[in-house]
């Protein structure tokens, strides 16, 4: 794609992503000619054009996939080599399929030497601040509300469903996001309509069923069930709505291989099962309810959840990741 002519007029500050609203502890994010760092989430560097560099005055970021990988709401302090390439180039292979439903925020991927493979450089979008979330299954956070009150976001369900079970059809179940070591919280969908009014909410929750429709279709051609995925959108500078964040990667879905799938077990996704195990056992030796920090991995969970990633993007997309 084209790089564009720089202009000299500022870009103004981003509410949402904001100088300053960098998690502590954190790693020191890479120093990249023409652009300047503005904040980093818990996976994510995000970057605004420089003075003088190529995308001068232009309202795009560059978003940075880091190898950070978190767990029970924490960055963990091991990397998974060749993670964030693989979130890159699964959402760039997303973003083409899922185009004609809403427009999208990938611009380009001719990013910086250093970040090659695993930044974008996206449109710079105000976030609605609404996880959307859709769901074609049960499980985590949707099956706990369900055994307690026979919901999900406030909407009711039959009796009779248990863990992995297929939902009569497919559910927009908003979050609001939290803050780092907090959980997302499930909302209704009233909650959302408060937040950005009734005519936003109605979008947000026809694009998100939309999306997850046709993912789910293509995901299911290629042998695999998407139980549930998170889709983050917001407006663009000419007042259009955008998708935005990452999209349809193992850290947003859960990705279940569809032979393993079996209502009322859990059934394992292509993502941190290996990582969670692991901190969750005795080896660990890591108390989640108390307030230290997750302790480093060993090398064979680093691996085989690497080995995850790449297997989760080989079978969605037909062919093996270029390293
Ligand atoms: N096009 C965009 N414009 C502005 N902000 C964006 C855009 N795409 C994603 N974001 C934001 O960038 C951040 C991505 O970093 P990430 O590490 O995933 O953060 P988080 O810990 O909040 O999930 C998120 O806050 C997301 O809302
Ligand atoms: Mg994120």
């Amino acid at each position: 794609m084209s790089q564009p002519a720089s202009s000299t007029s500022p870009t103004p500050p981003h509410p949402h992503t904001a100088p300053g609203s960098t998690t502590p502890g954190l790693p020191e994010p890479p120093a990249l000619p023409g652009w300047e760092h503005l904040s980093s989430g818990k996976v994510r560097d995000i970057y605004a054009p420089a003075a003088g560099g190529p995308w001068a005055g232009r309202d795009v970021l560059l978003v940075v996939a880091s190898d950070r990988i978190s767990a029970y709401d924490h960055v963990l302090p091991t990397p998974i080599p060749d993670k964030g390439r693989v979130l890159t180039a699964l959402s760039a292979w997303w973003l083409d399929r899922l185009a004609g439903i809403v427009p999208h925020h990938l611009v380009s991927l001719d990013v910086p030497a250093p970040v090659a493979g695993r930044a974008m450089i996206c449109t710079r979008l105000d976030m609605h601040p609404v996880e959307c979330v859709a769901r074609g299954y049960l499980t985590g956070s949707g099956l706990a509300e369900y055994r307690e009150h026979r919901t999900v976001c406030g909407l009711p369900l039959p009796e009779g469903l248990d863990e992995a079970s297929r939902l009569p059809e497919p559910l927009f179940t908003p979050a609001a996001k939290a803050e780092l070591g907090e959980h997302d919280e499930n909302i209704t969908y009233r909650r959302v309509e408060d937040m950005v009014g009734p005519a936003i909410a109605a979008q947000l929750r026809g694009i998100t069923l939309e999306l997850y429709s046709r993912a789910a279709r293509i995901a299911s051609r290629r042998g695999i069930i998407l139980a549930d995925t998170k889709f983050e959108l917001g407006t663009d500078p000419e007042g259009r709505l955008t998708l935005g964040d990452e999209v349809l990667t193992p850290d947003s879905s859960r990705f279940w291989p569809a032979p393993a799938w079996q209502p009322g077990r859990p059934t394992p996704s292509f993502d941190k099962q290996y990582v969670r195990d692991w901190l969750a056992s005795p080896a660990s030796g890591w108390d989640r309810t108390g307030d230290q920090a997750p302790p480093p991995l060993p090398d064979d969970v680093v691996e085989r959840t690497r080995e995850r990633y790449l297997e989760a993007y080989r079978l969605l997309t037909g062919s093996a990741l270029e390293l």
